[in-house]
């Protein structure tokens, strides 16, 4: 992708200063999302880098991973599955509980939601510890899904959290950083 698409998207995107809570700088995507053009192009990025890589699924995690995760499977012609938060899917399930800053929390996806094999792209919106991408890529191995790559929109290297993807083994791609 071009870097006037990042520019554009990385200063679209609305830094919203101590919030949820004093000294976090929460990163905003709605004002991408409610441009048309904006939005067209970052589902864009992701339909250019992926069209040709013949996925089976794309797998996104709730709840903002679902918005640019859904548009980017239709645009693709593939299956979306979700990786929820706990207590939310109704069938059969795995779950997967990883560290936040202050306690835990886990994420779970159907049993049948993936076949032993398929191909799949796993989409969230922002990497900042890496514990909901982590613990999405390790529901999806167990599924036997193989993941061919996890993308999102930004990343906030100095969490850690891209580099603790990179290191389980699967390639990890994003649009925009901040530091
Ligand atoms: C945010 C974001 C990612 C996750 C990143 O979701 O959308 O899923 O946090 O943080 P991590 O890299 O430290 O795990 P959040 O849990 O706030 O839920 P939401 O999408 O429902 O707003
Ligand atoms: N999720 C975790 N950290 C975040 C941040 N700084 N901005 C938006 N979403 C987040």
């Amino acid at each position: 992708h071009d870097t006037d698409t990042s520019d554009l998207i990385r200063r679209t995107i609305r830094s919203v200063p101590d919030w949820p809570q004093p000294g976090v700088t929460f990163r905003d995507i709605t004002p991408v999302l409610q441009d048309p053009h904006t939005f067209r192009r970052l589902i864009d990025v992701f339909v250019y880098r992926y069209m040709r890589q013949r996925l089976d699924l794309v797998a996104c995690v709730d709840a903002r991973g679902f918005i640019i995760g859904s548009a980017l499977a239709y645009e693709l012609n593939l299956g979306f599955v979700p990786v929820r938060k706990r207590g939310k899917l109704p069938f059969d399930t795995v779950s997967e509980e990883f560290v936040l800053e202050y306690g835990s929390a886990t994420v779970e996806m159907h049993t049948d939601s993936v076949r032993p094999g398929q191909r799949v792209l796993l989409v969230d919106d922002l990497i900042a510890t890496g514990g909901t991408m982590t613990a999405a890529i390790k529901l999806l191995q167990r599924l036997g899904a193989n993941v061919l790559e996890a993308a999102a929109i930004i990343d906030l290297p100095e969490l850690g959290g891209s580099k603790l993807i990179r290191d389980t083994g699967t390639p990890l791609f994003t649009i925009c950083q901040f530091l």
